[in-house]
């Protein structure tokens, strides 16, 4: 730990509060099987605390990105800064203190014989006490609902229960940013509700999270800002509002709005662009606009 770039690094992964969780400038990326372009100059700044969705469709380059947040790929050109960090200077290992990445496929990522080994892994690896571990462990399988599994070998368990292991796994080691590429795409039910639940928490304990997603509900619930890629750049950047109201963008991409917005969009007129994200919020539009005056939850009851 002599040299500059690794100074800032701790166990814990935390930044310094002057520095952006990610500062991207004029990413290229190009796989050099078949010299496929997939990133064709990329600029994205994400501060501490933020909550970013990544829309776009198959092949926009969505996932060649966020390979690129914890150094699994290096930018062809460009530079990257995570933490203040420049992941060409680091290892994937050095990195994962700072960035969690959640694969799309939980195969690609699981290797322990069980599930609480699968769970330890990670802290372990970065320097976590063995009782702290202990703890952190307790507390995912509690949330995740892995209880009766935790003896299992992580391929003897059903496909959610082990897309929830590949996600408590990272969770653990509590990276100061995470990375989901479409966390809930092919899950059950169960798995879905407790992935939206695991977001909504991670927001609210200010945790930077940058998802890929298809599930527009709950990015018009859970993100701030949405970013729309489509060939190899980012073509939108906005509030979800904003994202989801623009019919046109939304039919470049060939993406689909939430239900609700495209309702709302049909039937009562966006006032000042305030199109309707949420049941609650189409229902008080029209209220609005039928009587004059919203319906509140309250006043309903009576
Ligand atoms: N390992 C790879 N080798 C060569 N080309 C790839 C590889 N992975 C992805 N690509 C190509 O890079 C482009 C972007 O892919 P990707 O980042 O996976 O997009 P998305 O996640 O939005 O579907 C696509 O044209 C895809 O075919
Ligand atoms: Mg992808």
């Amino acid at each position: 730990m002599s040299n500059s770039a690794t100074a800032t690094q701790g166990v814990t992964g935390q930044p310094r509060a002057s520095e952006r969780a990610v500062d991207i400038r004029d990413a290229h990326y190009v796989y050099p099987t078949g010299n496929v372009v997939a990133l064709g100059g990329v600029d994205l700044r994400v501060e501490h605390g933020e909550i970013l969705g990544i829309i776009g469709q198959n092949g926009s380059g969505k996932t060649t990105l966020t390979k690129l947040f914890n150094g699994l790929l290096k930018p062809t050109s460009g530079k990257i800064l995570i933490n203040g960090i420049d992941t060409s200077t680091q290892t994937v290992q050095q990195m994962a203190a700072h960035v969690g990445y959640v694969f799309q496929n939980p195969n690609h990522q699981l290797f322990a014989r069980s599930i609480e080994e699968e769970l330890k892994f990670g802290p372990r690896n970065i320097g976590v006490p063995e009782d702290e571990l202990d703890e952190r462990v307790a507390q995912a399988v509690e949330f995740f609902g892995l209880k009766d599994y935790i003896a299992e070998h992580p391929y003897r368990v059903s496909f959610p229960i082990r897309k929830l292991v590949g996600i408590a796994s990272i969770v653990t080691m509590r990276p100061s940013i995470l990375i989901f590429d479409e966390p809930s795409t092919g899950q059950d039910h169960n798995t879905t509700h407790i992935i939206n639940g695991l977001m909504r928490r991670l927001r609210d304990e200010g945790t930077t999270v940058i998802c890929v997603s298809h599930d527009m509900p709950l990015l018009a619930d859970v993100v701030k800002r949405v970013i729309v890629m489509k060939d190899t750049r980012i073509i939108a950047d906005a509030s979800p509002r904003e994202v989801f109201a623009d019919k046109a963008l939304m039919a470049r991409t060939n993406l689909q709005a939430p239900q609700i917005t495209e309702i709302a969009l049909n039937t009562v007129v966006p006032r000042g662009g305030h199109v309707a994200l949420t049941p609650e919020e189409l229902a008080a539009d029209i209220s609005t606009r039928i009587r004059g005056t919203a319906v509140t939850p309250s006043s309903t009851a009576r």
